[in-house]
C-alpha cells in the first residue's frame, strides 16, 4: 500500500510491528470509550466552506514559547519509541527537526535526553513524569537543562497507571510470562520479521533511557507497569510545582488537563502552557474528548497562557478545528508513533508532509490564509 492518510500508517504499523506492541500503541484505558470520542468528536465538528476569497498564499508558519514553528503542530510524548524501529526516538526527532516543528522526548523513552540531543543537534523538549525518588528527579531536571531543553512538559494525568487491557490481555506489562505466553511472544516477534532484524537484533539493548541509570529495576518491558505503580508519585499537588520551578527557569507546560477549574490552577502557579489532554484515551476512560474540553477551557485561560491540546488528531483537518477553538498548537501521538512503527523516520516525516497538506488544504477551503487568525467563524454553529 502506499500510504497516503494517517490511518494509512496506522495500518502499516499494525503489518509491521508484533500485535503487543502494535496493541500498545494503539489501544485506550477500559473500555477505550475516550479514545473512540477523541476521534469521533473532531469528525462531529462542521467546517465552515467559504469562497472567492483570495487564498493562493497561506501562512501556517507560528511560534511556540519563542521558537518557531513552520506549522502549529509538534509530536507528543510517546514511552518506549526506541522499540517501535531503531534508535526510534532518535529517528523521530531528526524528522520533526527537519519539518520545523518540535519533538518532545518522553520520560520513558528507550533513547536518553543525551542521545536524543547529540544526534539530532537540537534538544528536545523534555516530558517530565514525577517519580517518588526526588533526588533522581533533581538529577534529571539539571540534566534537561545543562542540555538547553527549552520547554518542560510536566504531565500531570498519570498519578496512577490507567486500565490498560489490551496490554494485560498481551502480557506486555504483566512480569515474567509462563512457558505458553512465552512462546505466543516469541511466535509474535518472528511472525513480524522486519521489525524483528531492525529493533531485536539489529538494535542495542533496551532501557528507559532517563531512568535507567538510577533505576536499574526499570530496565525490562515486563517490569515496566508494576514499576510505574511503585514508583510514579500519586501524592503530587499543585505545591510541587514550586519544586519544580526551583529547578527549571524555562517555560513550564502542564500536560493533562480537561478542567477549567485545574486550567486556573495552572495560571495561579505560573505555568507558562498547558496541553488540554486526556494522555490519548490511556488513562481515565470516560472522560470528555480533548476537542470538547477544549472550549471552555479557552474561555477561562486563554489569555493567561498558551493553550495546547491533543487526542484524536488525525488530520490537517483536525488541526485547523482546534485551532478554531482556541488551540495555540496540536501535539499528535500515535500519527508519528504509528509511522516511526511503519517506515521510521521516513514515516514519521510523511506524516508530517501529509498533515502540513492537509493542513493547507483545509485553511484554502475555509478562505482562512493565516493560522494565527484561525477563529470560532471556521466552524459551522
Ligand atoms: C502516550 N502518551 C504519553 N504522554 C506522556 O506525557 N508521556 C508518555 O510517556 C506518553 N506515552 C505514550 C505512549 C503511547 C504509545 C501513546 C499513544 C501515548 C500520551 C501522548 O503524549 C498524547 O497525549 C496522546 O498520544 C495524544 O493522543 P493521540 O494523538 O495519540 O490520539
Amino acid at each position: 500500500m502506499i500510504p497516503a492518510s494517517v490511518s494509512d500508517y496506522r495500518e502499516l504499523a499494525r503489518r509491521r510491528l508484533p500485535r503487543l506492541l502494535f496493541d500498545y500503541i494503539d489501544g485506550g484505558s477500559y473500555a477505550e470509550a475516550t479514545l473512540r470520542r477523541n476521534v469521533e468528536d473532531f469528525e462531529d465538528l462542521a467546517l465552515r466552506q467559504r469562497v472567492l476569497r483570495d487564498v493562493s498564499e497561506i501562512a501556517l508558519e507560528t511560534e511556540l514559547f519563542g521558537q518557531p514553528l513552520s506549522m502549529p503542530v509538534m509530536l507528543a510524548p510517546v514511552g518506549m519509541a526506541g522499540m517501535y524501529a531503531r534508535r526510534g526516538e532518535v529517528q523521530a526527532a531528526r524528522a520533526a527537526k527537519a519539518a520545523g516543528v518540535p519533538f518532545c522526548l518522553s520520560t520513558v523513552s528507550v533513547c536518553d535526553l543525551g542521545e536524543v540531543t547529540t544526534a539530532v543537534g537540537t534538544p528536545p523538549w523534555f516530558q517530565l513524569y514525577m517519580i517518588r525518588d526526588r533526588g533522581y528527579m533533581g538529577e534529571l531536571l539539571a540534566r534537561a537543562k545543562g542540555l538547553g531543553s527549552p520547554v518542560l512538559v510536566f504531565t500531570v494525568d498519570l498519578p496512577v497507571p490507567g486500565a490498560r487491557y489490551r496490554d494485560m490481555r498481551t502480557g506486555l506489562f504483566g512480569g515474567k510470562p509462563s512457558l505458553s505466553a512465552a512462546m505466543r511472544r516469541a511466535w509474535d516477534g518472528i511472525s513480524h520479521p522486519d521489525w524483528l532484524l531492525d529493533v531485536q537484533i539489529g538494535g542495542k539493548p533496551h532501557t528507559f533511557g532517563n531512568l535507567a541509570a538510577a533505576i536499574p529495576e526499570a530496565k525490562g518491558m515486563a517490569e515496566f507497569w508494576p514499576w510505574v505503580a511503585r514508583n510514579f508519585d500519586p501524592r503530587l499537588t499543585w505545591k510541587d510545582l514550586d519544586w519544580i520551578r526551583a529547578r527549571w527557569d524555562g517555560p513550564i507546560v502542564i500536560k493533562g488537563v480537561l478542567d477549567s477549574d485545574d486550567a486556573r490552577e495552572a495560571v495561579r502557579v505560573g505555568a507558562q502552557g498547558i496541553v488540554v489532554s486526556n494522555h490519548g484515551g490511556r488513562q481515565l476512560d470516560g472522560v470528555l474528548s480533548g476537542v470538547r474540553a477544549l472550549p471552555p477551557i479557552v474561555d477561562a485561560v486563554g489569555d493567561d497562557l498558551t493553550v495546547l491540546m491533543d487526542g484524536g488528531v488525525r488530520s490537517g483537518l483536525d488541526v485547523v478545528k482546534a485551532l478554531a477553538l482556541g488551540a495555540k498548537a496540536c501535539l499528535v501521538g500515535r500519527p508519528w508513533a504509528w509511522a516511526l512503527g511503519a517506515r521510521g523516520e521516513a514515516g514519521v516525516a510523511h506524516v508530517l508532509q501529509i498533515l502540513r497538506q492537509e493542513m493547507q488544504m483545509a485553511m484554502a477551503l475555509t478562505g482562512c490564509t493565516d493560522v494565527r487568525q484561525a477563529g470560532r467563524d471556521l466552524l459551522v454553529g
